[in-house]
């Protein structure tokens, strides 16, 4: 494969897949400097600008589809790079950075970490992006506090998690916003400065412009990276609650991620966290289900439903408007007809064992912490929760989410 040699200040593109190491010299990419005998991997979603430090020789292992190319006269690292170093010395507390899908916002993160890292600082970065996650897995925000500079934000490791339940923002935007501003104010307290908010990419349209407003109304950062030169008008006039507006170009050639490549990514990172993660259990009492309907209702003794066969019903319950049965089979009752009549509700719900398998949760500890898991399944009979969980925690509060994995990590979506 072929040893490229590089004058120093001189940049190359590279698209993954591809593994680099650096024969001699030094480069850097995304402020993290890479030495004699250093090597580093290029994801197959990912591109880099590579900048030599000095006269340097790379070579290059490509995968197929990977690519070297020269960098045009218009991208704007340089740019990127200068304003990071800025804001980095100026020492701001609290820097977010918005864009559209793809703009380079979690790349710009990893700059100003790696950036502040070499600095000296203690920097904090959240994850604020519930569907594609880098730092926590999908449906989680999630901050981390990294001690190394990374080229990636997959390769750091949270140092904390909150369940969003979803990985569409759009019906969760005040929860997220709460929420990162507890882990602001948790990363503040820790002495993690500067904190760099990464947000997801929902903008282009008026309901994520409200959202983002409302975010920014919240957390006013001291500094606000917008990227993409279209939406500097909707966010200037945030310069209004003391935020430092500075408007960046997004590169026009990088490697952008399709629906199939999103779903993979994040498929990997349910991998990451729950691939063989012991099989635990909790009493169906010693937990607080939080949203399920069917364990908020109160409950009724199946013995007290008059239905046959009677053995048949595993859990009753009944909220203000709908009777709730799990089943252990999809059988005909007797006596089901009745029901609705006899305990004064419009509506019936039957749920059959079976349904809450393989459902992604989040498993809430004591100390309100929150840590992804895997329904196995529930014994209505022994009354207890079958889950699965890397994290060796007691757990408190179960949350349940719309997705189900399969075997293989790949998501389905519950009705
Ligand atoms: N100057 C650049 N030249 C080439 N590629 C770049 C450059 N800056 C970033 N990239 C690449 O562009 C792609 C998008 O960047 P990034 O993942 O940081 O964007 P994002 O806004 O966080 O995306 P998402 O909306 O998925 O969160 C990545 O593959 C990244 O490696
Ligand atoms: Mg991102």
């Amino acid at each position: 494969m072929p040893v490229v040699k590089m004058k120093k200040d001189e940049m190359l593109k590279i698209f993954g897949p591809a593994s680099v190491h650096v024969v001699k010299g030094e480069v850097e990419v995304l402020g993290k400097r890479f030495t004699e005998s250093n090597r580093f991997v290029v994801h197959k979603t990912k591109s880099y600008i590579i900048r030599a430090l000095m006269d340097s020789e790379l070579d290059f292992t490509l995968a197929p589809n990977a690519q070297i190319q020269g960098v045009e006269e218009n991208d704007p690292y340089l740019e990127w790079f200068s304003k990071a170093e800025e804001i980095i010395d100026k020492k701001y507390k609290t820097i977010a950075i918005v864009g559209g899908v793809d703009s380079g916002k979690s790349s710009f993160s990893i700059l100003l970490s790696n950036l502040a890292l070499e600095k000296g600082l203690n920097p904090s970065i959240i994850d604020a992006d519930v569907g594609q996650a880098d730092i926590g897995p999908p449906c989680f925000i999630s901050m981390a506090y990294p001690s190394e500079q990374v080229i990636w934000m997959r390769f750091l490791k949270p140092a904390k998690m909150k369940f969003i339940g979803d990985i569409k923002p759009q019906n969760n935007t005040s929860n997220i916003i709460y929420k990162v501003k507890e882990f602001v104010q948790i990363a503040l307290r820790d002495n993690r400065e500067p904190v760099i908010i990464d947000t997801d990419g929902w903008i282009n349209d008026i309901p994520s412009l409200l959202y983002k407003a409302k975010l920014l109304l919240e957390l006013r950062p001291d500094v606000l990276i917008v990227l993409g030169k279209e939406l500097y008008p909707y966010f200037k006039r945030f310069a209004k609650l003391g935020i430092n507006i500075i408007n960046l170009s997004v590169p026009e050639n990088r490697k952008t991620r399709n629906r199939e490549e999103r779903r993979m990514l994040r498929s990997d990172k349910y991998r990451e966290f729950l691939y063989d993660a012991p099989l635990r259990k909790v009493g169906l009492d010693d937990v607080l289900i939080a949203n399920m309907p069917v364990f908020l209702g109160e409950e009724i003794n199946v013995n007290e439903l008059g239905v046959e066969p009677r053995d048949k019903v595993l859990y009753a319950s009944r909220t203000f408007d709908t009777l709730y049965l799990v089943l252990s089979e999809t059988v005909r009752l007797q006596g089901f007809e009745q029901l609705k009549t006899r305990f004064n509700v419009p509506k019936t719900r039957i749920l059959v064992s079976g349904f809450e398998n393989r459902t992604y949760v989040s498993i809430v500890d004591q100390n309100n912490d929150e840590y992804p898991g895997l329904i196995d399944k529930i014994d209505f009979v022994n009354r207890t929760i079958y889950y699965r969980c890397k994290y060796n925690i007691k757990p408190w509060i179960i949350k349940f989410s719309k997705i189900k994995l399969t075997e293989d990590f790949q998501e389905q979506l519950i009705e």
